[in-house]
């Protein structure tokens, strides 16, 4: 699988008016293609921590620096790209199977993050080894 299938950004329609900024997240196909499960946000991380360092092997995200920035590295395995969430209206689609490490967080970032399933610890993979070895078996199946 190619990693430009794997991940898209997104921008969020803004229904904002003089009364200021009004941002609508919709799932269901309708702004972000799962039905939304779970939500979680991050705040209050350092600039030199690293979170994430996980894939998931069904669980979708779309993520959202709803205040200041971060970054997000992801990766197939094969391939990486870095993506810089800034803006409020700017969504980061990831599919499952992807690695992926959130860093550099500005000192107000609060990063909202959308999930397609609840929380199962067994749906994490943790180790970047292993990760690879699951893919390497996918795309054996897949041949
Ligand atoms: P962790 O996966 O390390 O967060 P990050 O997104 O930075 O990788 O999660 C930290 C802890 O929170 C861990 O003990 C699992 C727990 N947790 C939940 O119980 N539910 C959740 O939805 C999430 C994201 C984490």
């Amino acid at each position: 699988m190619k990693l430009k299938d794997q991940y898209k950004v997104l921008e969020f329609l803004d229904f904002g008016d003089d009364r200021g900024n009004l941002v609508v997240i919709e799932g269901d196909g309708i702004d972000i293609p799962f039905s939304i499960k779970r939500v979680f946000y991050i705040y209050g991380s350092d600039e030199e921590v690293m979170r994430g360092q996980h894939a998931n092997r069904i669980t979708e995200f779309v993520m959202v620096n709803v205040c200041g920035t971060s970054k997000v590295r992801i990766d197939n395995g094969y391939e990486s790209t870095v993506i810089e969430l800034n803006k409020p209206r700017m969504g980061l689609y990831l599919s499952s199977m992807v690695w992926k490490d959130m860093y550099e967080f500005s000192s107000d970032s609060i990063l909202l993050v959308m999930a397609s399933m609840h929380y199962d610890s067994n749906e994490y993979i943790r180790n970047y080894d292993e990760f690879k070895k699951e893919i390497a078996i996918e795309s054996e199946v897949q041949e």
